[in-house]
């Protein structure tokens, strides 16, 4: 089976394609045929060796996949093959096949396209972590979005127009603007072009009630400042590659909140926790309430490449590779 190998943490380029024996099951263990593997923003800074979790090298990258089970271990209950299933993998997802705790197996859903569930459970859950366990976010709230044409941004305004809430989305281009839109968003900022702090203000009557940040650097502070009495700001990533620093004093005025956003370490410290989110998040797909965007499909080949267009602030919404 064909499957994507980091050599050594580097450049994307030293990424190459290698012809691996098929997968096994340990008891166990399902083996998934993968059809389509999301490529998320983390996955291109591992390789590079510019996050935080450094894995052993060589490893097979890719941490989310839906596909079909081509076998299951002797002790798997509950999963057959033939089954349509998504799984965290949390590595060696960039793969024909990939072998995955069957604890860690979720349904499909029926009305998702492989692309469509390779591409949820990340963006989904972490936006559903961010607005409803991080925050609480309440009908008639007005949330701005800050890189609301990504992956988390698209699934964010999504999450939060289910909720009830205004959403305000910016972003940095008239395409990501209108993705968006089309994902529910009542009004747009273009933040490299308008001022954020004031279109925010305007547009939300007087201030937002919560903001979303998955970017960082200099847009961060002035999204702050646009938040009303009792405001929170969701710290959620750091895309442009610039922790900022915000003033205390922008905090303690209007009784602000900054929460700090970690689903990550939250599901694997939580589990009972994410699995609960995870259900709600699957019937909130089923019922019609989400909208998870179908995603821009690329081979496994040009799995360097994918990694290096959302890097480079190329991709709209989401990306999977489809071995
Ligand atoms: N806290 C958590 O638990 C958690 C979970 C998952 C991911 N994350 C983090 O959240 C961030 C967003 O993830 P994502 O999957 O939404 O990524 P994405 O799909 O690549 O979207 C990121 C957005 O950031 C904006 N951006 C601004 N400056 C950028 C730059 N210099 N380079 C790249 N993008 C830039 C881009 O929008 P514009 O072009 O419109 O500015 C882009 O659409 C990442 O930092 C990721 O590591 C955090």
């Amino acid at each position: 089976m064909r499957t994507v190998v980091c050599p050594q943490l580097g450049p994307l380029g030293d990424i190459a394609i290698e012809d691996r024996p098929p997968l096994a099951p340990g008891p166990d263990e399902v083996i998934v045929n993968v059809r389509a593997a999301g490529v998320n923003f983390v996955d291109g800074l591992i390789c590079q060796g510019k996050y935080q979790i450094k894995p052993p090298t060589p490893f097979v990258p890719g941490s989310e996949i839906a596909g079909e089970v081509a076998a299951v271990g002797a002790a798997v209950h509950g999963v057959s093959p033939g089954d349509r299933v998504i799984a965290m993998t949390g590595f060696g997802g960039f793969a024909e096949q990939v072998a995955v705790p069957a604890a860690l197996v979720v349904r499909a859903p029926d009305k998702l396209g492989f692309g469509q569930a390779a591409a949820l459970i990340q963006s989904y859950s972490t936006s559903l972590f961010t607005l409803s366990r991080r925050t609480s976010v309440t009908p008639g709230e007005w949330v701005l979005i800050l890189g609301a044409g990504g992956g988390i941004g698209l699934a964010c305004t999504d999450v939060a127009v289910a909720l009830g809430a205004h959403v305000i989305a910016a972003a940095s281009t008239p395409e990501k603007l209108e993705a968006a839109e089309e994902m529910g968003a009542e009004a747009t900022i273009a933040y490299e072009d308008e001022d954020l702090k004031t279109r925010a203000r305007e547009l939300s009557g007087g201030g937002v009630d919560v903001v979303v940040d998955t970017v960082g650097g200099r847009h961060s502070e002035p999204a702050l400042r646009a938040t009303r009495w009792w405001g929170r700001f969701c710290v959620v990533g750091f895309a442009s590659g610039t922790i900022p620093s915000l003033p205390l004093n922008q905090i303690l005025l209007n009784n602000r909140t900054v929460v700090g956003v970690d689903w990550g370490a939250w599901t694997f410290r939580d589990q009972a926790g994410f699995s609960e989110l995870l259900t709600e998040l699957m019937k909130m797909v089923e019922s019609g309430k989400l909208h998870p965007p179908e995603p821009a499909e690329r081979p496994l080949v040009e799995a360097a490449k994918a990694m290096e267009d959302l890097i480079e602030r190329r991709v709209i919404g989401k990306v999977v590779l489809v071995p």
